[in-house]
């Protein structure tokens, strides 16, 4: 058997890991400011991770959900305290697309409504109800047009009043901030009106923070700058630091019951050991503030930078615009820098997404690589 071909890849496999650092088959370091894909939290092979999932693996890896698993409530506890969000409950899946696939059916069940305000450049995942909010018809099947959709631009308040208005619309899905689609934050207005206009027409807001939230902000959700309370949050990538783990935030207004939603490996004891081990983490090392403070300083030093036109986001979710392809300055930047950062369908855009504990050190290792490179790059471009 070979592999189904959809990725393209660098010849590199990475085999060990350490913090910020990963190393390939060669034994060569790369700094990772890319977190595989915004994954790593907490840190590549973090001993206290690695001790929590080893001592779970010890005992019991898997039962399915019928039975009590206490694991499962003290996850739900910790996380409820950590994010804010303690009188929400917590339905836990295997992935972002399936929290959004849940979070779609939470809020259909809830007002009996099919059709969904979505935004432009925004990504949910790749399963049905997901990649039809998507905001790119490439990556949907035909099988995938089951719902109606409008795809809105950002901070147009009124174009969201008129979608309403007609009663129809299940929920409006928004990114606590845009990551494929180039790191493009909402303002705060825009997310409180969203949620005015949600509550006064009977739709569910829907916050994605599967790449935005875990603390890489700065505050636990993205969308906890704007003050706003969301009716659902989907979650996935840094809550398992790696273990697959995502899942649905869901307001006390839904009532849940037996059998409304279900999954097999939702909340293994695995998964909750790691996730865990994660907010664990997250606390003791005070990586939220961490990831604010880092966060500051980067975009910071980078606004001196030649050849930039835009820097976006915050905390450790930065998008680098250049006045060129970024897709030429990314491999150098990896092949000849050994830096690892991150594509966007903007591509003129960088991403950069850290894990949260990224040091002093490394950010200076990181800020000298990027601006030899680019200094390179922009002797070959003419802008
Ligand atoms: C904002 C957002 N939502 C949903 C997803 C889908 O997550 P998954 O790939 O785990 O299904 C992603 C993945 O990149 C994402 O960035």
């Amino acid at each position: 058997m070979t592999l189904f071909d959809v990725y393209p890849l660098f010849p590199i496999d990475i085999q060990r890991s350490h913090g910020c650092h990963v190393y390939d088959q060669h034994g060569r370091r790369y700094l990772d400011f890319y977190g595989g894909h915004a994954v790593v939290s907490i840190g590549h092979s973090h001993p206290h991770f690695l001790k929590r999932v080893k001592d779970q693996m010890d005992k019991i890896a898997f039962y399915s959900n019928f039975v009590e698993n206490e694991l499962r409530e003290v996850l739900a506890a910790k996380l409820g305290a950590l994010s804010g969000y303690a009188d929400y409950q917590l339905f836990m899946v295997n992935s972002g697309a399936e929290a959004i696939e849940n979070a779609l059916k939470l809020a259909s069940f809830q007002n009996g409504r099919t059709k969904v305000v979505a935004f432009g450049k925004g990504f949910h995942g790749r399963t049905s109800a997901a990649v039809k909010i998507t905001h790119d018809p490439s990556i949907q099947a035909p099988i995938n047009h089951g719902f109606e959709v409008e795809y809105l631009p950002f901070e147009d308040l009124e174009a969201v009043e008129k979608a309403l208005a007609k009663g129809d619309v299940t929920a409006v899905v928004i990114e606590g901030i845009q990551g494929i689609g180039g790191i493009n934050e909402p303002s705060a207005d825009f997310l409180r009106g969203l949620s005015t206009l949600c509550e006064a027409h009977g739709t569910c807001l829907v916050l994605d923070e599967i790449q935005s939230g875990y603390g890489r902000t700065g505050r636990f959700f993205a969308h906890q700058h704007a003050g706003i309370r969301p009716d659902l949050i989907t979650i996935a990538k840094g809550m398992g630091n790696g273990f697959p783990i995502g899942g649905v935030i869901i307001s006390p207004k839904f009532k849940a019951r037996h059998g409304l939603l279900g999954t097999t490996f939702g909340g293994t004891h695995m998964a909750c050991a790691a996730a865990l081990g994660v907010l664990e983490v997250i606390e003791n090392e005070l990586l939220i503030e961490n990831a604010a403070k880092q966060g500051e300083r980067l975009k910071a030093e980078l606004q001196g930078f030649e050849g930039i036109k835009e820097i976006r986001g915050r905390g450790l979710m930065i998008g680098v615009e250049f006045e060129f392809p970024a897709a030429p300055f990314r491999k150098k930047l990896m092949e000849d820098f050994g830096v690892f950062t991150g594509s966007s369908s903007n591509k003129n855009t960088v991403r950069l997404l850290p894990p949260l504990c990224v040091s002093d050190e490394e950010i200076e290792e990181f800020l000298g690589a990027f601006k030899a490179c680019l200094e390179a790059v922009l002797e070959t471009v003419s802008l």
